[in-house]
């Protein structure tokens, strides 16, 4: 499973880029909000931190299809030919997936809270999906099981187009998907921070490191 960081603050990104195996970053209107500042600068300084063939999902604003596939073409300028635009999965958004498609640029359907809307961005040439897991779960569904069943109908129909599982709010919801081998998945830093967060983890990491000062009187490696 790929992993994404869901979040547009360029210090949580290189925080977690130097720690975590991460393969890209997602970002939509409202997480660019929240990052502050203006948001081509923002986007343009994730792109030039995390390389020109990282993933990297921007998501369109206008609401009709002619204006889905300007504001694709734009954000292509802005962030690379690499970067992969989000769409929403409503009507007008499969006719501008089709379009890019036919055009060579990579899209993803976002805003997926049913199986439907999935199965339509993918037929419609979209190489990602994205359903909204905990808001699923929030709306008194199973959000895990939704993303299932949108894995099934992909590979059930032979639709080139990979699920990247979005809008967790803890990592049981993330764990599930790995297990079941789900495309790719986007969290955000405060949902990766928690993948190990253990404090028998710390525990057994403390008491190696106090056993071996106990044999050797040695603190360090080095020293040994
Ligand atoms: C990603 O594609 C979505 O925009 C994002 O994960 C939504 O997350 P939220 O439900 O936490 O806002």
């Amino acid at each position: 499973m790929k992993l994404l960081i869901d979040d547009a603050n360029i210090r949580e990104i290189k925080r977690l880029y130097d720690l975590y195996p991460i393969d890209g970053v997602t970002t939509n209107p409202s997480i660019l909000a929240k990052a502050g500042g203006n948001p081509r600068a923002v986007l343009q300084e994730i792109r030039a931190f995390i390389g020109e063939d990282a993933l990297f999902f921007v998501q369109a604003l206008a609401l009709t299809a002619d204006g889905m596939v300007a504001d694709a073409k734009r954000i292509l300028e802005i962030c690379g030919k690499n970067t992969i635009v989000k769409i929403p999965s409503i009507p007008e958004g499969f006719k501008a997936i089709r379009i890019l498609h036919a055009e060579g640029i990579r899209t993803c359907g976002t805003v997926i809270y049913t199986p439907m809307q999935a199965f339509l961005a993918a037929k419609a040439g979209a190489d990602f999906v994205a359903p909204y897991v905990n808001r699923i779960d929030n709306m008194g569904y199973d959000g895990v099981k939704v993303v299932r069943e949108i894995q099934d109908i992909l590979v059930n129909n032979h639709l080139n187009c990979m699920v990247l599982a979005a809008s967790f709010k803890n990592s049981q919801q993330v764990m599930e998907l790995c297990a079941d081998g789900i495309g790719s998945a986007t969290a955000a830093p405060s949902v990766i921070d928690n993948f190990v967060n253990n404090p028998a983890i710390d525990s057994a990491v403390r008491d190696f490191i106090s056993d071996f000062e106990t044999a050797t009187g040695k603190t360090a490696m080095a020293e040994f």
